[in-house]
């Protein structure tokens, strides 16, 4: 922290700044997250990537939708050609039906690519959409 736009002590640490920005109920808190970045450097560096975190306690409320679409709005805007996912776990059927809404497809699956704690060997999707 810079110092020049919030009150807080200066150079907290990680959880002193969670504390801060993460307030316990009642207070606001944030819900979700999202990641967005390019996928790949150079000459690879036209297609975006993101991921995504909603918090258990607030899923199933529109808030994963609202992030993946605000990303996608982003990623044309920034002048990207597509989104791309690189592992979207085949099980995490929650998110691969979200972004199969959003206009994306499973361009292929890397077999028993992710070792899920429950399922055991199971495929990583990589997920794309074009945005031009
Ligand atoms: C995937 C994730 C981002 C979705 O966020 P969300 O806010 O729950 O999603 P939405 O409320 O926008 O709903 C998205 C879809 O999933 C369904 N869904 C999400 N959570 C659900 C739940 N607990 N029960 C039933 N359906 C659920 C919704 O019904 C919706 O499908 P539909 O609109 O076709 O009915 C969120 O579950 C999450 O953070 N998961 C853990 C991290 C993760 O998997 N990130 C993505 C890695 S690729």
């Amino acid at each position: 922290m810079a110092g020049e736009t919030f009150t807080y002590p200066r150079d907290p640490d990680q959880e002193q700044g969670r504390e801060w920005w993460l307030p316990a109920p009642p207070d606001r808190a944030v819900v979700g997250t999202a990641k967005m970045n390019r996928n790949q450097a150079g000459n690879g560096s036209h297609v975006a990537s993101a991921s995504y975190m909603v918090d258990p306690a607030h899923a199933g409320r529109g808030i994963g939708r609202a992030l993946c679409a605000y990303s996608l709005e982003w990623a044309r805007d920034a002048g990207f050609r597509a989104m791309q996912f690189n592992a979207v776990v085949e099980t995490n059927t929650h998110a691969v039906r979200l972004y199969r809404s959003l206009g994306f497809t499973v361009v292929g699956t890397v077999p028993e690519a992710f070792r899920h704690p429950a399922e055991g060997y199971v495929g990583l999707h990589v997920m794309h959409r074009p945005l031009v």
